[in-house]
Parts: C-alpha cells; sequence; structure tokens
C-alpha cells in the first residue's frame, strides 16, 4: 500500500498540478467510455484525484456533473480546491469511502491500480458506492496465475527517485473472475486497452495490456453477466459466469 507521504512529494504534485486536466492529456483508451457514462446531473467520484485534472476533463465531456474527488495527499487537495471551488474534494482513503451503498452514478479511478496490490478492497468499495457505472484502469496479463509485483520509482523530474511505491500486474482471469463475484452481480463488464511497455520508473521493459475496464453494477434482478471484451487485446476464462 502507497501513503500520503509517497504521493505528497513536490515532483509528485508538481507532476499532476501540470498534466492530466485536459481532454488531450487522455490516452486514448481513457477517452472510451468516460464521455459514454456522463449524463447531465450525473453524480461522480473520482477515486485518487490528486489536484482535481479529472473534475476539467469530465466537465469537458459534460459541463452539468456533480463532481467529488477523494485522495490521501492533502497538499494534493488544496491545490484541486484552490483551483476547482465549484467541485468538493475529501480527504480519505479509497479502502474505506465515507459514502453510502449507491450513492454515485460513476466512480472513477485511473493510475492508482498499477500501484495498489489490495485493488480488490478498493475496487469492492467502489463498487458498494456507486449506483450505476465504475470505470477503472489496471495492468492485465494473460496466464501469470497471481500477481506480480515489483517497484515503481517516483521520479517525475530529473534522475533523482524521490520514493518507490510497488508497481502491480494482475492476472487478467483473477480480476475478471473476481468482478463477476462482486455483489449485486454486475450487469456488464466491458475493456478496452491496448499492449505496452512498462514506463521506465517500472524498472522493466516487459509488455503489459494497459486495460480499461467498465463495471455496471447489477441490480436484484440476478441475471447473467454482458461480458464485451471486444476492444481488449486479452480475453478472459471466465468460471462460472
Ligand atoms: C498516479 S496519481 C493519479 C492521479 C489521477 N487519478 C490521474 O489518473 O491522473 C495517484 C493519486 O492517487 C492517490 N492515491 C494513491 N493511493 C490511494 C488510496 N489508497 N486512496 C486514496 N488516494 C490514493 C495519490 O495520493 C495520488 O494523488
Amino acid at each position: 500500500m502507497s501513503t500520503a507521504k509517497e504521493w505528497s512529494k513536490q515532483s509528485v504534485i508538481d507532476y499532476y498540478y501540470q498534466h492530466r486536466h485536459d481532454v488531450s492529456d487522455l490516452y486514448p483508451s481513457e477517452k472510451v467510455f468516460l464521455p459514454r457514462v456522463l449524463f447531465p446531473g450525473a453524480k461522480v467520484l473520482d477515486v485518487g484525484c490528486a489536484s482535481g485534472g479529472f473534475f476539467n476533463i469530465m466537465r469537458t465531456f459534460e459541463p452539468n456533473i456533480e463532481y467529488t474527488g477523494i485522495d490521501l495527499s492533502e497538499v494534493a487537495l488544496e491545490l484541486a480546491r484552490n483551483r476547482y471551488p465549484e467541485a468538493k474534494f475529501v480527504l480519505t482513503e479509497g479502502f474505506d469511502l465515507p459514502f453510502e451503498d449507491n450513492t454515485f452514478d460513476l466512480v472513477h479511478c485511473t493510475s492508482i491500480f498499477n500501484n495498489e496490490p489490495n485493488y480488490q478492497a478498493m475496487l469492492k468499495e467502489m463498487y458498494r458506492v456507486s449506483n450505476r457505472f465504475v470505470i477503472a484502469d489496471i495492468r492485465l496479463l494473460k496466464g501469470i496465475g497471481k500477481q506480480q509485483n515489483s517497484i515503481y520509482n517516483i521520479q517525475f523530474e530529473g534522475d533523482s527517485v524521490e520514493a518507490t511505491v510497488p508497481y502491480v500486474v494482475n492476472d487478467a482471469d483473477e480480476v475478471a473472475n473476481f468482478i463477476l463475484r462482486l455483489e449485486p452481480k454486475p450487469k456488464a463488464l466491458r475493456g478496452t486497452g491496448y499492449f505496452h511497455r512498462l514506463a521506465k520508473e517500472a524498472e522493466s521493459d516487459a509488455e503489459v495490456c494497459m486495460a480499461i475496464l467498465l463495471v455496471q453494477k447489477g441490480g436484484r434482478e440476478n441475471g447473467s453477466t454482458v461480458i464485451d471484451t471486444e476492444d481488449l487485446p486479452i480475453d478472459f476464462s471466465i468460471s462460472g459466469a
């Protein structure tokens, strides 16, 4: 697990203040689901919001949203509050969200699970507080059986490593089967993404699938889950879907 200390290093704060506030900063795969699930009046929770860039990105797609960002770095949140006073920012951990079940239409979380070994606990919590959609990105490989853990050097400016956090690649089938066991059972699991070399900060040039997943929350009806991985260069082997 990473902490506020690592994510509040000056170079990280500066990087996320200067980048990832505009649609043009997004990877193409990040633009696939997000505009489709935002609608006028949507209540959105952004987990790991840093200095609030996705508020600006989301309102470019849909100006009328009710946005809440959470993060464990108070330094990042202070910058977010000053820059976007019309949005709401809360200091909290993604593992224990201080919101009722089914509060948000969309719960969004990017660039967190690649540094978080216990993605399951966070995803379960995000699914709990969503009443409709969850979007998260995650690094996947097929057939590795269990999670691969290495180290990610936080090194946004220059050569010096300011801190290290875990770097995590997950087994694609484990992730899909974990999602399909969420309760209530999801209505749909969709994916998009591409294979790419790991960032240099991860000390490896292995190629992994950079996946964005869209999970649509189910209701009481408990029907089967639509699985759409057409745009994902990895298939899921589902046990008992
Ligand atoms: C790599 S930045 C990503 C920022 C933004 N989501 C994006 O995609 O550009 C990760 C952010 O998530 C926050 N973070 C990491 N782990 C967290 C956790 N367990 N709970 C809440 N925030 C977390 C960090 O403080 C940092 O601001």
